[in-house]
């Protein structure tokens, strides 16, 4: 449907109004009132594309009637009819807000073309600030929305954080269970892997690791013999020597334990400590023959450690450990073959407070 414009007009003079009414009511819906006062007074409560008022009473008067206007519609067009003015004397109108100014004689025709654009003007602009509203509450609904959406999101993020770590840590019981029980199995070894533990994050300490990497290195002690539970007991526990068979069982439990582990990738530096806990500094160690710092510092560390707990232990095959002045002896004696001297530095530090 077209829109017609709708035009208010301010007029005492019967002449102007009828032939106002004449000229434009084919076109445009017209109301009459009688003055620039009843004019704003009407406006207050019905909207117009266009306003057109005769200018009785001064300019001051028709200046404050065009601020009142738009005061209710910043919009409004309003133009004036300086009746019984010159050209001269009404140009003044012009400069205090009236859209377009007309003065005796009044060309209808142009009066008309005049209106008709100023009625699209003011329809323009009406929708463009219609437009421009309704976006800004688009907006607000839009940032509420994504505010709500973020909370949801961040509470999602949250529970999910917490589920992963519920895992995780559920994960990690098991195995280091798994661990214990491996250690429990053989009476001379019960406690081994929380023995080793200890030692290696206290050596982790004096040569300056981070919190981080003394944590790995204490998950790593835990299980590093977690492997074991595929070698047979009578091979764990016997008390006489190994056959090559025998040893090459032992030999790997190692990657059995990295590939238990394997699957838990939240682990993987853990589980790569594992697998290195039996390499020797001059690559002369197992599993894979890593040398020198090809085997990563934790492994180094866990591995004395590790040779030291087995030392100062009772086991199958050596029913009385050795004092801690033996094992010594035979760390240092070991250092820069078995052992990264580094390492031993560093336990040599600390053995005595172990
Ligand atoms: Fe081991
Ligand atoms: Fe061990």
């Amino acid at each position: 449907m077209v829109e017609t414009g709708r035009i208010l007009l301010a007029a005492a003079d019967e002449n102007l109004k009828k032939n106002i009414f004449d000229g434009l009511n084919s076109k445009f819906a017209v109301e009459f009132v009688s003055g620039m006062d009843a004019a704003a007074e009407k406006f207050k409560h019905d909207s117009f594309d266009v306003v057109i008022a005769e200018c009785a009473g001064g300019e001051p008067k028709f200046e404050g009637f065009i601020k009142e206007l738009k005061k209710i519609d910043p919009d409004c067009v309003v133009i004036a009819l300086a009746i019984n003015k010159n050209e001269q004397e009404a140009s003044g109108l012009m400069s205090l807000g009236a859209y377009d100014l007309f003065y005796p004689p009044l060309e209808m025709e142009k009066l008309a073309l005049v209106i008709d654009k100023a009625v699209q003007m003011h329809m323009m602009m009406v929708a463009n600030r219609r437009l421009i509203h309704g976006l800004k509450e688009h907006n607000v609904t839009l940032e509420k929305q994504n505010i709500l959406l973020a909370k949801r999101i961040e509470e999602s993020t949250k529970n999910l954080s917490k589920l992963y770590e519920d895992l995780h840590s559920t994960y990690l019981r098991t195995v280091k269970v798994l661990a214990q029980a491996i250690d429990a199995r053989d009476h001379y070894t019960h406690s081994h892997s929380e023995n080793v533990a200890r030692y290696a994050t206290a050596i982790a300490a004096q040569m300056g690791l981070s919190v981080k990497d003394t944590e790995v290195i204490r998950e790593a002690c835990e299980l590093h013999d977690l492997g074991k539970i595929g070698i047979e007991d009578n091979i764990l526990t016997k008390s006489g020597p190994l056959s090559k068979e025998e040893w090459e069982q032992i030999k790997r439990h190692p990657v059995i334990g990295a590939q238990i582990l394997e699957p838990l990738t939240f682990l993987n530096d853990v589980t790569a400590l594992v697998r290195q806990h039996h390499e020797h500094y001059d690559g002369t160690g197992y599993t894979e023959g890593r040398k020198g710092e090809d085997i990563l510092l934790g492994a180094r560390i866990i591995h004395l450690a590790d040779a030291y707990e087995s030392m100062r232990s009772a086991r199958s095959y050596r029913k009385v450990p050795l004092s801690r002045a033996e094992t010594v002896e035979e760390i240092k004696k070991n250092s820069g073959t078995q052992f990264d001297p580094e390492v031993v530095r560093a336990f040599l530090n600390i053995v005595d407070n172990l």
